[in-house]
């Protein structure tokens, strides 16, 4: 009998989380005027919030914070941290910062002005808001494929070509740089293959712009190329790395998603006199140049973290189980965005709630009830999020309207996947009896879903 498949490590430290009551969830769900950004994690029995900072630390890296150097400038822990960054990604210059969203601050201030013209895959939000509040415009040009959950593509989270040209002809002189978020979180983890990006590359060396790749979750995206672009079958996730890198001129990077750490970011880049005047917004906004917002047990951190990250066998379990989760709602019949992705599992709320208008956010109703089904915490990734237009203030409905599951690393098992997965199918078999969704009450102007207060429609 061939050996099942199991998890490349074992666990030493665990943390007790509780079951509550529906009448409990109930009461706390209102209290939270119906945002899952303000329930407390007591409140939560399975949490699927984000894969943001919530992953399990190795051993090794809580080896490393117990030996961060701490000294002001020059700490061996951010030369430690350098070392990595050059040996994985290539980019000889770097950066420390808080968070990914900051490394979007420091880089965007040295390099987009007002009036300019972003094109991408599916910018993230912050990145996106980090745009829009310099007033420029974030272009979406993911592939159409992307934009229909029942379509299966092995990589939805590609540039459409022909849409890149035809924002570079228009507007090309407005153009910065032209940006690749890897995975393409919005679109639902999914990856961008290494030809996508060298067709970017050739198409940015024509137009002369440089490329930025918002870098969260590179080794997934590796993962995916290696398991799904054929002439890369043999390469190493090492290999497929390196070539990522070799089509940017620059990266950000969220050290709390593929570097395993609880918090840290970075920009590195080839250009010296980018470095430079990088140099001047991170000392402002974030801190001395060799720390940038993080301590030095935290740079520990993220110097392991980031060769765990690339790591086949870690890799191998950490996709796995969120297919494993994916799988057993497909099961179930429920519409989710397939093939199934990096980090998570979204949910097509249009199709798993078509009475519930778009007006009274379906994605958002869903996380909702499965809330209080279960105990479990999605996140709506939909017309909430997607704010409004900046300019008419109307409501934006995106093409997608979603519930996203994202798994934290190494932190939940199986069962708990089976948990999410039934407490979902039962949510699925009522759906008929949730007659309407939710209604605004008072919201803020940019990025409104961490604040949002909402009442039942
Ligand atoms: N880029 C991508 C693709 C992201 O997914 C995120 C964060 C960021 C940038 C910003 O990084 O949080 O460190 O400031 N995504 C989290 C999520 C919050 O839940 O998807 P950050």
């Amino acid at each position: 009998m061939e050996l099942p498949f199991a998890e490349s490590y074992k666990i030493k430290v665990v943390e007790s989380i509780r079951r509550s009551t529906r009448e409990e969830r109930e009461n706390w769900i209102r209290e939270a005027q119906y945002n899952l950004f303000q329930l407390k994690s007591d409140q939560i029995f399975i949490d699927l919030l984000t894969d943001s900072g919530t992953g399990a630390m190795s051993d090794i890296q809580w080896g490393g914070i117990m030996t961060g150097d701490e000294s002001y400038a020059g700490a061996s822990s951010y030369y430690k941290l350098k070392d990595a960054i050059t040996d994985i990604t290539g980019f000889p210059y770097f950066l420390p910062t808080h968070q990914g969203r900051a490394a979007e601050n420091v880089l965007f201030s040295a390099l987009i002005k007002e009036g300019d013209v972003i094109p991408g895959n599916s910018h993230f939000d912050t990145t996106k808001g980090h745009i829009e509040f310099r007033s420029a415009v974030a272009v979406d040009c993911t592939i159409d494929e992307a934009f229909d959950t029942t379509l299966s593509h092995p990589f939805k989270g590609n540039v459409d070509l022909g849409k890149l040209e035809d924002v570079l002809k228009k507007s090309g002189d407005k153009v910065p740089f032209i940006i690749l978020t890897l995975t393409n979180n919005s679109a639902g983890g999914q990856p961008v293959s290494l030809e996508n990006m060298h067709q970017v590359r050739k198409l940015a060396d024509i137009y002369n712009k440089p490329v930025l790749f918002d870098s969260a979750r590179f080794a997934e995206n590796a993962y995916f190329i290696k398991i799904r672009e054929p002439v890369y079958q043999d390469q190493s996730i090492r290999e497929i790395v390196e070539e990522i890198f070799s089509c940017a001129d620059m990266m950000t990077m969220s050290c709390k998603k593929d570097a395993i750490a609880s918090m840290g970011g970075f920009i590195a880049m080839r250009d010296p006199e980018l470095f430079r005047q990088c140099s001047m917004f991170n000392i402002m906004f974030e801190g001395y140049i060799t720390y940038g917002g993080m301590s030095g047990r935290d740079m520990n951190a993220v110097a392991q973290g980031l060769y765990e990250g690339i790591d086949f066998d870690y890799l191998e379990t950490r996709i796995k189980q969120v297919e494993y989760l994916g799988n057993r709602l497909l099961d179930f019949n429920i519409p989710l965005q397939q093939p199934i992705g990096g980090h998570a599992i979204f949910i097509d709320a249009k199709r798993f709630f078509p009475h519930i208008p778009k007006e009274e956010f379906p994605a958002q109703t869903l996380a909702i009830q499965l809330y209080l089904e279960a105990g479990v915490r999605g996140v709506e990734i939909g017309t909430l999020l997607a704010d409004r237009d900046p300019v008419t203030r109307e409501n934006r409905f995106p093409v997608l309207d979603m519930m996203r599951l994202a798994v934290p690393r190494r932190v939940y098992t199986n069962n708990h996947m089976d948990v999410v997965a039934v407490g979902l199918k039962n949510v699925f078999d009522r759906r008929e009896e949730i007659k309407s969704g939710l209604r605004i009450t008072r919201e803020a102007p940019i990025m409104r879903h961490f604040t949002v207060e909402l009442e039942p429609a």
